[in-house]
């Protein structure tokens, strides 16, 4: 798909969009209509709706067939419209341009862009949806369920799959910038697919001195590194590292590991998880903006290890969480590293998830999944807040997460 092809203008070529158009008769109108269709970019009418699969920040996503084939399954994840008065949101354009890009086994693939038709009914303001193919799991929904039990090989497949889309991303100088259980998607034939770009940029490693200005508001506040907690503008690939050693906790907590309700308190779970931020273990934290501004733990240790070792129990998978967990982002792991980790290279060896997944016939997703467990998140942040807390025993771990 060229990128022309799916620029969707919202009004005649050659007039300003959007409000122009209001001041048409109906009979223009409907001439204009005719006259002009979107020759890149098919009805939705192709596609039957069969199930509301998700409901983001920036519009819905629905499961539907394709009508032709009757039996091939998409998603298509609606441009939300609303807020804009003037033609085709740029979010979305860039979202587009980025899934354009980055065509890859572990990476959601976007096979066009749809509308509806303009009609009188809808103001002849037409709806776009990005039709992707379908993924009949996320690992937020997939995790919510405590019959899907992972063995240590499927979780190393799952890292595995995870790390080798960053790493595809990363060299492709893009920066996902939202990663979380959600945004992961699992087929039922277990091959996994990095989803949502509605965050992602392309990124560049600037020249000499000069420095990147990006907005650190982004990466929901559960999975945002402590770099972007403390302002950086010039970050790169870590942030999404740091993404990848929080799922990969949750692939044996089954809930998210750090729940902060504010900035402030996400800073401070990580401090005690990962010990105090240092000049000594994070050289250059002392230059961010808010390092000065907001109050940080003094004299936490680090306690990655310690604290996960009850659920992961591998030595190899403690020390690569370690090694994603790192304050530091020059220090932490980047995906190439990571691939390379005896985690993956030691007995038992990554292995397929076709066949745990070919028992669970139901999607599963998180926007149908009940609420993850927050109480008993609680208590786990109230263990971890203790020095001398015991983990749970294995009873416990089994009905907790
Ligand atoms: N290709 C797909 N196949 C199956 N489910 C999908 C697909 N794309 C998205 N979803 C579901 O929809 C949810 C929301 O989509 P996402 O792209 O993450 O949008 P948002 O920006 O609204 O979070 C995802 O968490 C996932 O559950
Ligand atoms: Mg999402």
């Amino acid at each position: 798909m060229q990128q022309q092809q799916i620029m969707p203008r919202v009004g005649p070529p050659g007039t300003p969009t959007g409000s122009s158009s209001r001041t048409m008769s109906f009979v223009d109108k409907q001439k204009y209509i005719e006259d002009y269709d979107f020759p890149y970019c098919d009805e939705s009418s192709k596609y039957e709706k069969v199930a509301k699969i998700g409901q983001g920040t920036f519009g819905e996503v629905f499961k539907a067939r394709e009508k032709k084939s009757n039996n091939k399954f998409v998603a298509m994840k609606k441009v939300l419209m609303d807020n804009e008065k003037e033609g085709f949101p740029i979010t979305a354009l860039r979202e587009i341009r980025i899934l354009q890009l980055l065509k890859h086994e572990n990476v959601v693939n976007l096979i066009e862009i749809c509308r509806t038709k303009a009609t009188v009914s809808n103001g002849y303001r037409s709806t776009f949806y990005l039709v992707f193919d379908f993924c009949e799991h996320d690992l937020a929904g997939l995790l919510s369920n405590m019959n899907v039990k992972f063995s240590l090989g499927e979780i190393k497949k799952v890292m595995q799959q995870l790390l080798n889309g960053l790493y595809y991303i990363h060299s492709n100088k893009i920066l996902h910038r939202d990663m979380k259980a959600a945004n992961v998607l699992i087929t039922k034939h277990g091959v996994l697919k990095l989803a949502d770009f509605g965050l992602a940029r392309a990124f560049s490693i600037p020249k000499n001195d000069a420095k990147n200005r990006y907005t650190n508001r982004v990466v929901t506040l559960w999975y945002r590194p402590p770099e972007l907690l403390l302002g950086d503008r010039n970050y790169g690939p870590p942030v999404d590292m740091w993404g990848a050693g929080c799922i990969m906790a949750e692939m044996w907590t089954r809930s998210p590991i750090m729940q902060g309700n504010t900035e402030q308190q996400q800073l401070i779970l990580i401090s005690q998880l990962c010990g105090s931020f240092t000049p000594d273990v994070w050289p250059g934290v002392e230059k961010l903006e808010l390092y000065k501004t907001v109050e940080l733990p003094k004299n936490q240790n680090r306690r990655v290890k310690e604290r996960l070792r009850p659920y992961v129990k591998d030595p190899y998978g403690c020390d690569l969480l370690d090694k994603l967990l790192t304050l530091d982002p020059k220090k932490r792991i980047d995906a190439d590293t990571a691939l390379n980790h005896d985690f993956f290279w030691t007995d038992p060896m990554p292995c397929d998830l076709g066949k745990m997944l070919s028992h669970h016939l139901q999607s599963m997703f998180e926007y149908l999944a009940q609420p993850r467990r927050t109480n008993q998140m609680r208590n786990y942040h109230q263990q971890m807040a203790t020095m001398n807390s015991k983990p749970p025993d294995n009873t416990m771990i089994d009905r907790v997460w």
